[in-house]
């Protein structure tokens, strides 16, 4: 017996070796003479065949579940390409321990019939904890992580600084109406809905800097980009103009693709996920929010504003007019310049057109916008005159408005949704299936 355990995933334990491995049974399927296992244990599939005259000790097949625990020993074979075993080989078992047996209902649970969508999603959501067992679940799981990690090396490589910024805050970035406001000690704090101010106090020390943490959002609406709770990968840039902000953007999102595929099991996932998902061409297609508005008002039927009247300047562009028109366009877009009245305070106006700002919105196919970014105001005075337009006092901020009474400089940020990239990339409905446990209104569990 081998003196240690094989993990699954490893190529190890090839034709004849003696191994010992450890798991959980994935698929069951016993047959008169032999039962076939087969056996998962996060770094891949084995398929285990219990053969009744082989075995030392006889089993019952009750213990034998989906779900129940156990280390197997036995023999490794190669198995001829095309039988359906994993990796090409299989391990015939003599001897085999149960650590922890298991109902076996985990399938009947995650296959029960409901009668509504709604009703057989929320039954998924209650069950995350056994639906993450599932290949799909564990595979989105998998290339979530790569992406996380192709983040921080692209940044790494690019010698930004990572930094933590508190989650625990009392300022507001985007809006006051999406904050969770929490008890603290005696005072009142908020769940952060953006890092990005913190970010800029930095810059000054630290160059280009980057975070993925959490933020929250107070969401009333449930949609299905919409989370409470996600993860934003944010970076701010030093002495960068508009057009640097771009460039680095496209160079940020397609490095991190370029990780992806450069890695055989990742690029082998990604194909099952999403098998048309290609590497997007540079540049990016640029639109100017004013464009866009015509765009929407030109199409064969117009697509309307929410208020159901054609798009007028200053007017939002809604979830269901973005997608309709990432669809059609069918290929990432830079929506820039957003007039002034409907981004937040802190964007740099553009110096050609007051009217609107220095902001871009990266939009997906399927998805929408999965990056909202902007040059952000660089002179003090302007800086508290737009939180006074804003309704917000400025002395909160005393720390963040410091930036440019010491030393001001052009520069830029952007805030990408993790979640959102992900379901771009493996073509997920919802950002719901692209996060371990998702929050959203209405759902604080499991
Ligand atoms: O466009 P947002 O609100 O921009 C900011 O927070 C900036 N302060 C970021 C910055 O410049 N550092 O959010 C940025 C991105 C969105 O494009 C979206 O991908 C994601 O964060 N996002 C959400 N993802 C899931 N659920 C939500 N409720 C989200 N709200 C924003
Ligand atoms: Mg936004």
């Amino acid at each position: 017996i081998a003196d240690k355990g094989v993990a699954l995933g490893d190529g190890a334990g090839r034709e004849g070796s003696r191994v010992r491995v450890s798991g959980r049974i994935h698929r069951l399927r016993a047959q008169k003479q032999a039962t076939f296992i087969t056996l998962v244990d996060g770094g891949g599939h084995l398929q285990c065949v219990l053969q009744a005259g082989d075995l030392t000790k006889t089993y019952d097949a009750l213990t034998f579940a989906q779900g129940t625990s156990l280390t197997l020993f036995g023999e490794m074979r190669e198995v001829p390409a095309g039988q359906q075993a994993p990796d090409n080989r299989e391990l015939h078992v003599d001897y085999y321990q149960v650590i922890g047996t298991s109902p076996g209902d985990d399938e009947a649970i995650t296959n029960k019939v409901s009668s509504t969508q709604n009703q057989w999603d929320q039954q998924m959501l209650d069950n995350r904890h056994l639906v993450l067992r599932g290949d799909n679940a564990s595979a989105l799981m998998k290339l979530r992580a790569h992406v996380e990690w192709a983040f921080i090396k692209a940044y790494h490589d690019m010698k930004f600084v990572k930094v933590s910024p508190p989650a625990l805050v009392q300022t507001q970035v985007e809006g006051g109406a999406t904050l969770f406001t929490v008890p603290y000690y005696e005072e009142k704090a908020y769940l952060t809905q953006s890092s990005q101010l913190y970010l800029e106090t930095v810059l000054p020390s630290l160059g280009n800097v980057y975070c993925i943490e959490k933020s929250f959002r107070a969401e009333k609406s449930l949609t299905r980009r919409h989370l409470s709770e996600y993860t934003h990968v944010e970076a701010e840039l030093d002495f960068v103009d508009f057009d640097d902000l771009l460039v680095h953007l496209e160079d940020i999102i397609c490095r991190v693709i370029d990780t992806v595929l450069d890695d055989a099991e990742m690029a082998a996932l990604l194909k099952e996920l999403n098998p048309s998902f290609s590497r997007p061409s540079r540049p990016f297609m640029r639109m100017k929010y004013s464009d866009a508005i015509e765009w929407l008002n030109k199409q064969d039927p117009p697509i309307p504003n929410e208020e159901g009247n054609p798009h007028v300047f200053g007017d939002d562009i809604a979830e269901a007019a973005e997608r309709r028109m990432t669809d059609a366009i069918n290929r990432p877009i830079f929506l820039t310049h957003f007039p002034v009245e409907i981004k937040a305070f802190y964007m740099k106006k553009d110096p050609s057109d007051v009217r609107v700002t220095e902001s871009v919105d990266c939009l997906m196919p399927g998805v929408g916008e999965i990056v909202g970014g902007s040059m952000r105001m660089e002179g003090y005075e302007e800086l508290l005159a737009a939180y006074d337009k804003q309704g917000i006092p400025a002395k909160d901020y005393y720390w963040y408005t410091d930036q440019r009474k010491y030393g001001t400089s052009p520069h830029g940020g952007y805030g990408l949704g993790l979640e959102r990239f992900l379901a771009w990339m493996a073509a997920q409905h919802t950002v719901r299936t692209t996060c371990l446990y998702p929050r959203y209104m209405g759902r604080c569990k499991p």
